[in-house]
C-alpha cells in the first residue's frame, strides 16, 4: 500500500502540490474549504496534469494513474492516518492558524508542513499542540516545475520531522534546503529586492521593461525578466509578502515603489488579471 499525505487548500500552490504527490506515487487525501473550491480544484489539477502530458514530463497513462491516487475532502476527519499534512491554504495568519488547529486534532503522528511565502512559522507553530512535528515547506511556483522546498525549522521542530519533510520532498524530485524560520526565509529575501530595484530603474527610465526584462534573461540567464516574473507571481502575492518582511524587520528595500502600489490599488495584478507590467490575451504576453 501507498504511503498517504493529506493536503490542505485548493489554490495554485494546492493543486501543484497535490499534483507532484500523486504523480510521485503518494496517494493524496485533498481537504478543501467546501463543495466548489473542490470542483475548482479538481478543475485545476486536471489542466495542470494536462499541460504536464504536453510538456512531455509525463505519459497519460502515468496521469491516469496519478489521478487514481487523488481522493477530496471537506472533512478534517478524513486526513487522520496520514504520513503528513501539508497546509496550503491562503495566506493569512487567522486562516492558516484555524486550519492547522483543526488539522491538529486529526494529525495522529503524522508530521505537519505550512507552504507559506512569508508568514513565521514560529507564529503558526502557536496552532499545535506538538511543536516539534510541525516546519514549513516552501514550495515554488509553478510546484511541478520548480526543483527548491525551504524546509524552515523552527527552534521546536524535531529531526524527525525534519527528516520526514526532507524525505516527501526528495520522493517528488524536489532539493530541500534547511533554513531557520525568518520573516521571507531566504529566496524571497533575494527575490523582492531584484524585482523592486527593477521597478525602481523604470521609474527613473533608465530603461523599458522589456529591455530590462530582456537583460535579466540575456544577461544574467534568467528564465524570465523581473517583470514577466512579477506578473507570474501576482503584484498583489509580490506586495503582501514584501509587506510582511517590512512589517517584520523595518527594512526598507522591502518598502513597495509607487508605481507597484498603484498598480496594485488599480487591481492590475499581473497575468490573473489580464493586466499588470503586461498585458495579456489568453494567457499571452501581448502588445
Ligand atoms: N505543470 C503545470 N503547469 C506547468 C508545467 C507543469 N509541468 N510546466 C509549466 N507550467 C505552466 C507555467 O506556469 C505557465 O503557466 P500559464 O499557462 O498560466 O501561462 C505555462 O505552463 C506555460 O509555460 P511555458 O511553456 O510558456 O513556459 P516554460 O515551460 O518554458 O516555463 C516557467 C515556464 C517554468 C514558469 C519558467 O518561465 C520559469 O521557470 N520561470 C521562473 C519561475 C519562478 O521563478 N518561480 C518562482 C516564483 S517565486 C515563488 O514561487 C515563491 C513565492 O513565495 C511566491
Amino acid at each position: 500500500m501507498s504511503t498517504r499525505i493529506s493536503v490542505i487548500g485548493m489554490g495554485t500552490m494546492g493543486v501543484g502540490i497535490a499534483q507532484i504527490l500523486i504523480a510521485s506515487g503518494y496517494e493524496v487525501m485533498w481537504l478543501g474549504h467546501n463543495k466548489n473550491s473542490v470542483e475548482a480544484g479538481l478543475a485545476g489539477i486536471d489542466a495542470s496534469l494536462h499541460k504536464a502530458v504536453k510538456k512531455g514530463m509525463m505519459t497519460e497513462q502515468k496521469m491516469t494513474d496519478a489521478k487514481g491516487m487523488l481522493s477530496t475532502t471537506t472533512e478534517y476527519k478524513d486526513i487522520e492516518g496520514s504520513e503528513a499534512i501539508i497546509e496550503a491554504v491562503k495566506e493569512s495568519v487567522d486562516v492558516k492558524i484555524d486550519v492547522l488547529r483543526s488539522a491538529d486534532r486529526h494529525r495522529g503522528h503524522s508530521v505537519i508542513a505550512t507552504n507559506t511565502s512569508s508568514i513565521s512559522i514560529t507564529r503558526l507553530s502557536e496552532a499545535l499542540e506538538d511543536k516539534g512535528a510541525f516546519l514549513g515547506m516552501h514550495f515554488f511556483n509553478p510546484a511541478p516545475v520548480m526543483k527548491l522546498v525551504e524546509l524552515v525549522v523552527t527552534e521546536h521542530t524535531s529531526e524527525e520531522a525534519e527528516g520526514r519533510a526532507r524525505s516527501i520532498a526528495n520522493a517528488c524530485g524536489k532539493t530541500a534546503v534547511r533554513v531557520n524560520d525568518y520573516p521571507g526565509f531566504i529566496a524571497n529575501n533575494i527575490l523582492i529586492p531584484m524585482l523592486y530595484e527593477a521597478a525602481i530603474l523604470l521609474e527613473r527610465n533608465v530603461a523599458e521593461k522589456e529591455g530590462i526584462d530582456t537583460i535579466a534573461r540575456l544577461g544574467l540567464n534568467h528564465p524570465m525578466g523581473p517583470f514577466e516574473l512579477a506578473d507570474f507571481i501576482g503584484l498583489d502575492v509580490c506586495k503582501e509578502m514584501a509587506d510582511s518582511i517590512y512589517d517584520a524587520t523595518k527594512d526598507e528595500r522591502f518598502k513597495t515603489p509607487d508605481s507597484i502600489k498603484g498598480m496594485v490599488a488599480a487591481g492590475k495584478l499581473g497575468r490573473k488579471t489580464g493586466e499588470g507590467f503586461y498585458i495579456y490575451k489568453e494567457g499571452r504576453q501581448g502588445a
